[in-house]
């Protein structure tokens, strides 16, 4: 089955409003060759701030815009949160949910990421829901259940359904910021066992459902990674910040042609 490669910018805490405007900018007026000729979908997440613009900014292109975040009630008393309604009013299509950052720094749990998930679907956006392992679980033969454990919990209640309308990101907490990229065959082997395992959990939808790499992603290993038969798309951290970078991996098909 043919899974659509989604290319997805994560921004994190970068950029002004037009810092990001000007970034959002340059990528939608140098990928449009990319996006006709191979089929492409492109993503771009801003922070809060930048997401209105950006997303008015690139209305009627083919960049869609994601947020990092959100809270799962639809709105109250809840000082500092932004909920998923919200996203969807300013014109964001997904949603990033359970990112290793947010459950390092801010302590989201499973639970909370299935919240949000399910929160995102009932907004009438996609969740991007990214699961991985620390260094010390791989090295103690724990990356099966450390991922089966995130994917158990945060899909929890999920039909096939809501499973189509989901992606999941595959982001090895070692590899995020440090340079050290998952090896092609590292990623295929993570990226293959979890689709086994949603397939026992959900059934074939899951054979449409894409499941992106994330870090330390750079133009010159885009090519490799995306050629692996279970690597549909990836979530690039720092080289999205930079237009150049970033385009190239959205060409990464060109790239690999020459
Ligand atoms: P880097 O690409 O900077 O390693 O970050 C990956 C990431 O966390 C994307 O969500």
């Amino acid at each position: 089955m043919s899974r659509r490669p989604l290319l997805v910018g994560n921004w994190k805490m970068h950029k002004t409003v037009a810092e990001a405007l000007e970034l959002a900018t340059t990528i939608k007026n140098s990928i449009a060759p990319a996006v006709r000729a191979d089929g492409v979908e492109v993503v771009v997440a801003p922070p809060y701030t930048a997401l209105h613009p950006v997303a008015k900014r690139l209305e009627g292109s083919t960049v869609a815009v994601a947020a990092q975040n959100c809270y799962w009630e639809p709105q109250g008393a809840f000082t500092g949160e932004i909920s998923a309604t919200m996203l969807a009013e300013v014109g964001c299509t997904y949603v990033i949910v359970g990112h290793s950052e947010r459950r390092q720094h801010f302590h989201e749990t499973d639970a909370l990421v299935n919240l949000k998930a399910k929160a995102v679907l009932k907004a009438g956006l996609r969740p991007i829901l990214c699961i991985g392992e620390t260094a010390a679980e791989r090295d103690a033969g724990e990356m099966r259940n450390r991922l089966v454990g995130q994917l158990a919990e945060g899909l929890f209640g999920f039909t096939p359904e809501m499973m189509e309308q989901t992606v999941i990101a595959y982001e090895p907490v070692w590899a995020i910021g440090t340079g050290r990229v998952a090896t092609t065959e590292q990623a295929q082997e993570a990226h293959r066992f979890i689709r086994g395992y949603l397939h026992s959990l959900l059934g074939e939808v899951v054979k449409s459902v894409r499941i992106l790499y994330g870090g330390s992603v750079k133009p010159g290993n885009t090519a490799g990674l995306m050629a692996q038969p279970d690597v549909d798309g990836v979530l690039v951290g720092g080289a999205s910040l930079k237009a150049e970078d970033f385009v190239q991996i959205v060409r990464y098909n060109e790239a690999a042609a020459s």
